[in-house]
């Protein structure tokens, strides 16, 4: 059995699986009931200050998703590229009561897992007064969540809308809050992981790298947008190349750790955040849609994909990823002799692949899909088009150091 423990700035988690701030942790029943599903932790849904108390309450109803029923077996399988849009800001509680759900949390689930509060000011002095409120509360950590995609409009500087406040809301949370926190910053910037390391120099413990952004569909027989009228949360799993690349970018420039997140579907989406260097990985979505149990599914299938590996623990793999990604001007261009074979015994003549040829290289005969070489560019749309895999496109060996 692999050693899935991690610690985050020196506070154990006994696995890498955290719930995200959301709906999912709305309570104190939320928190129990996903540590209790298998997750190390919770990250209880954000305490907004009194200046954004409108965010309290919410329009009904508030989830749109878009794609997740695309799968013809729907809900047996489920097409995992979906978008969810929400418009859901922060915790129902005002200062006293979230006081009173986070201790109960804590008193819920004891030493079985990590409660870990969530705050958002508008004001630094109110900044100052929420890391107040927290510290009357038993949470084991803290996230600052300076990355709500839409909280801003509600006219008040919080969220994403502060994003240029990060490092300044990290100092002064610093010099009053007597826990460890995170700063969960927001994508929604020229470049996050310069936020990131300003808040590491102002004396974030941790970055949490697992924002969304805002975004809404549009109703085009009413044109309006899709839901309440306005932007809301913008995310789900087809996002998560983003995330990917944003921590790895990251984890080369911060010396302290990441909880990532955005985008996680599958326990396979755990090990891909650690390759690129993060220590902690949340779900939200990811747990909202398939239940709080699916979290010991990742944690029991991680460690058999560790054991299966010969890897004994997760340190082992954190980060291995980052010497593999390589920049624009590294890769390389141009390789020669790259072009499509089509397996005559699997094409079904379709006619898929060469709908999607722009060199016009794909002829359809009666044995199937034929490649005039002269003509290939070796591009590989027609093999990632073909729906019966039946192309492969030849290429050089990538050297990976
Ligand atoms: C319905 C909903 C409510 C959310 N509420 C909060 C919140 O109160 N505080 C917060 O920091 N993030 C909140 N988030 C963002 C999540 O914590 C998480 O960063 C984001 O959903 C990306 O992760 P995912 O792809 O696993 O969902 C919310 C997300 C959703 C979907
Ligand atoms: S690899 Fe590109 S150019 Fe070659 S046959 Fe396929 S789609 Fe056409
Ligand atoms: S897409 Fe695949 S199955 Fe269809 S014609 Fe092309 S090679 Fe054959």
């Amino acid at each position: 059995m692999a050693d899935l423990k991690v610690s985050l700035s020196g506070v154990a988690f006994k696995n890498p699986v955290i719930v995200a701030s959301a709906s999912a942790t709305m309570d104190y029943r939320g928190v129990a009931a996903g540590i209790r599903g298998g997750a190390s932790g919770a990250i209880v849904k954000s305490l907004f200050g009194e200046k954004g108390s409108q965010g309290r309450s919410y329009p009904r109803p508030r989830f749109y998703l878009m794609g997740y029923k695309d799968h013809p077996n729907y809900p047996v399988k489920i097409n995992r590229n979906f978008t969810l849009s929400s418009f859901e800001e922060c915790s129902h509680f005002g200062y006293k009561d979230y006081i009173a759900d986070v201790n109960r949390a804590k008193a819920e689930v004891g030493d079985e897992g990590r409660v870990i509060a969530s705050i958002t000011g508008s004001t630094l002095e109110e900044w100052k007064e929420l890391a107040q409120v927290i510290n009357e509360t038993d949470a084991d950590w803290v996230d600052l969540n300076v990355s709500c995609p839409f909280a801003a409009d509600l006219g008040v500087k919080m969220g994403a809308g502060a994003v240029d406040m990060s490092a300044d809301i990290t100092r002064v949370v610093k010099e009053t809050l007597n826990k460890p926190f995170s700063v969960k910053v927001s994508p929604q910037t020229q470049d996050q992981s310069e936020v990131a390391l300003a808040c590491e120099k102002a004396g974030a413990y941790a970055i949490n790298m697992a924002a969304r952004i805002s975004g809404f569909d549009l109703d085009i027989d009413r044109a309006c947008p899709v839901g309440p009228g306005s932007p809301g949360g913008w995310g789900g799993p087809w996002l998560i190349g983003y995330g990917i690349k944003n921590v790895a970018t990251a984890a080369r420039k911060l010396s302290i750790p990441i909880i990532a997140g955005l985008g996680v579907w599958d326990w396979k989406d755990i090990i891909k955040y650690t390759m690129v260097g993060a220590t902690l990985i949340q779900s939200g979505t990811g747990i909202m849609l398939q239940g709080y149990d699916v979290t010991r599914q990742w944690t029991e299938k991680i460690d058999q994909w560790l054991d299966a590996k010969g890897y004994s623990s997760l340190d082992e793999i954190r980060g291995i990823a980052l010497p593999n990604i390589l920049t624009g001007a590294q890769i390389e261009r141009a390789p020669e002799k790259v072009f499509a074979q089509v397996d005559d015994q699997k094409c079904i003549k379709c006619g898929v692949c060469r709908r999607s040829c722009f060199y016009d290289a794909i002829t359809m005969t009666k044995v199937g899909a034929v490649v005039d070489t002269n003509k290939c560019d070796g591009c590989g749309m027609c093999a990632q088009v073909c729906p019966a895999d039946a192309v492969k496109v030849t290429r050089p060996l990538v050297k990976i150091s």
